[in-house]
């Protein structure tokens, strides 16, 4: 099945027409939540124009399709009801099928097939897949359609902070030919970050490898409006997912296609800059800090002026995310320029601890780079840290700097300006956003890192928690966690966060 698909992937990418930007559509797709059943269910795409048998027809081949067998609808009974009830189609509407014969000029909405393939892997070759385009402020975004939803990947939503753009707030990216397409097919590499968990790309969690052009969103639709300027009515609330990884880590390894297509929502996730490129600040005019917290906003400001062209609703965009994600979630809720570009927050494990004033912050960087560039300051430090390659800007000021930041992962510094305070200052002074607001912890957090990255063989907690965090620990806690019981002490240590409520 797979062979053959490769063979049909392979000829249809050499059969493209020249459609520019897919139709009003929707992925018909009924998912019911279980991975396992999900390659087995059936998916095809609901176009939503009245068109003449003939268009369907034209339209289908464009999106390297047929129009579906009748036999088929029966399939696809659910889905089309809850378009129905969106109000998106009629109770009783009628299609074009493959059965259907011409009647004069009669025009039906219609249903295509939908080939793509199940992917249950992000390593996953996209751009052979079925193509599908948006067009938003002159660019057209050259995507893909899979099973479940339609996704753009490695879009770039700011120019990439590298060469005289690192250490820079985001710059507004956007092509400047008309008819500029861009190759949204792919995924991009993740950012090189230290300080955390994941030393860079060394346990291959992104199979693109790490890059300091590394600001890159990836967009999951189950649904295309077909048009810049859509009918509020028929957009998608959007979910904006921020990566965990202690401030490093990568998006690609997530998937929202699943998570897009069970809830009719469009998944948005972005990389931002992590470590030193993301958090150095001097408090001096010229590094003054939070570049990746601006990242973050700059990709919540990207969606209000383009989602719309991917179905999503720019007035309801919720903020999620999880670990050093759901800390940054914390920080655009008490970031004054991230106002007004989302209207919910949903924090998982986001246990943000305090921030750093700028005053503190620089104490401990000016010294930590100084090893590098000297008693350069102002311009002339800029200058010598641009002039630093990737590893050496990583390696030869970042674990001094790390120590500055040991309490926030985010890396986040109060300036009043990214950050508005600490948290429970910002509160009770009224600086927060004002949104909807969901917090918790994800169960089992960190299980996967305990069994595997951090200690894989561990059996006693307390020497292995002094090895992990160091001597700050209070001496009362280990006993406090062992006579839990929620330590396994036994042969299984990647149980070890293991809720017994979780068997
Ligand atoms: C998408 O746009 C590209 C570039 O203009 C074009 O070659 C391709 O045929 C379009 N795809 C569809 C499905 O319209
Ligand atoms: C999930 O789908 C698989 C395959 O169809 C099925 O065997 C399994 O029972 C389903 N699980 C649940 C919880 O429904
Ligand atoms: C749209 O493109 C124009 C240039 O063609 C640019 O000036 C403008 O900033 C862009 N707007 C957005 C929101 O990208
Ligand atoms: C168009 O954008 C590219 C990349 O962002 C830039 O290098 C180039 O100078 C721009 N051209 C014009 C005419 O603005
Ligand atoms: C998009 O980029 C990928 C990866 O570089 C490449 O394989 C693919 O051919 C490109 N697609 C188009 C339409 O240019
Ligand atoms: C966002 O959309 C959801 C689902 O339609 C709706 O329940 C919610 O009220 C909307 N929120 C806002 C702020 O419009
Ligand atoms: C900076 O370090 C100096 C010397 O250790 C100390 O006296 C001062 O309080 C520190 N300032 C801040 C804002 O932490
Ligand atoms: C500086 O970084 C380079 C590149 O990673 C490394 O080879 C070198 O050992 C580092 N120097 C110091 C003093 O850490
Ligand atoms: C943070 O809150 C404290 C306590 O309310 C206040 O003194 C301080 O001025 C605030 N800082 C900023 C940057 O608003
Ligand atoms: C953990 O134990 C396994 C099996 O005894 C061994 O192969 C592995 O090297 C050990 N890992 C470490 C980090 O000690
Ligand atoms: C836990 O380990 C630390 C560091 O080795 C040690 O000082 C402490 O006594 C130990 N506590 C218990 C309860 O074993
Ligand atoms: C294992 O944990 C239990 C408490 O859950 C404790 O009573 C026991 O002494 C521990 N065993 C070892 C070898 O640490």
């Amino acid at each position: 099945m797979k062979r053959i698909w490769a063979i049909v992937l392979a000829l249809a990418a050499t059969a493209r027409s020249q459609g520019i930007i897919t139709r009003q559509s929707a992925v018909l797709f009924q998912n019911n939540g279980n991975w396992t059943a999900h390659a087995e269910t059936p998916s095809s795409i609901l176009f939503f124009d009245h068109v003449t048998l003939s268009e369907a027809k034209a339209i289908c081949a464009d999106n390297d399709e047929t129009l579906l067998d009748a036999a088929h609808l029966s399939w696809f009974k659910l889905p089309l009801q809850y378009q129905a009830y969106l109000g998106r189609i009629s109770d009783d509407a009628d299609f074009w099928t493959a059965a259907s014969t011409a009647s004069g000029d009669e025009t039906r909405p219609f249903i295509c097939t939908n080939s793509a393939p199940l992917v249950d892997k992000v390593d996953t070759p996209f751009y052979l897949f079925p193509n599908a385009n948006v067009t938003s402020n002159g660019t057209v975004y050259q995507g893909v359609r899979d099973h479940m939803a339609y996704r753009f990947l490695g879009i770039p939503f700011i120019l990439q902070p590298v060469g005289d753009l690192r250490l820079t707030y985001p710059v507004q990216w956007y092509t400047n030919e008309t008819d500029s397409v861009l190759n949204a097919t792919t995924y991009g590499p993740t950012c090189p970050a230290n300080g955390g968990y994941f030393d860079g790309n060394s346990y291959g969690l992104n199979p693109w490898g790490n890059s300091e052009a590394c600001i890159l969103m990836n967009i999951f639709t189950p649904f295309l409006p077909g048009t810049e300027n859509p009918s509020p009515q028929t957009l998608k609330p959007v979910l904006f997912w921020l990566h965990g990884g202690g401030g490093t880590a990568t998006d690609a390894t997530y998937d929202g296609a699943s998570l897009a297509s069970r809830s009719d929502v469009v998944v948005v996730s972005v990389n931002w800059r992590g470590g030193n490129f993301g958090t150095l600040s001097f408090n001096d005019g010229y590094v003054d800090g939070n570049y990746g917290i601006a990242d973050i906003v700059a990709g919540l400001q990207w969606v209000q002026d383009h989602i719309r062209a991917f179905g999503g609703n720019p007035h309801n965009v919720t903020v999620f995310g999880q670990s050093a994600g759901g800390e940054s979630v914390v920080n655009m809720v008490r970031c004054p320029k991230a106002a007004g570009l989302f209207s919910g927050a949903i924090v998982q494990s986001g246990a943000l601890g305090p921030a750093f004033t700028q005053a503190e912050v620089a104490n401990v960087t000016v010294p930590a780079v100084a090893d590098v560039c000297g008693d350069s300051i102002g311009a002339a430090r800029l200058a010598c840290l641009r002039s630093l390659s990737v590893d050496e800007f990583m390696n030869n000021i970042s674990w001094s700097i790390g120590e500055a930041y040991a309490n926030a992962d985010s890396g986040a510094i109060i300036d009043g300006i990214w950050i508005a305070n600490q948290s429970v200052a910002a509160a009770r002074n009224g600086q927060l956003n004002r949104v909807n607001y969901m917090a918790g912890s994800m169960p089992e957090e960190g299980q996967s890192l305990l069994g595997t990255t951090i200690s894989p063989n561990a059996t006693d907690f307390n020497a292995t928690l002094y090895s992990i965090v160091g001597n700050d620990i209070p001496a009362a806690w280990p006993p406090l966690v062992e006579s839990s019981g929620l330590w396994n002490n036994g042969s299984n240590p990647i149980n070890a966060c293991k809720f017994p409520f979780y068997p």
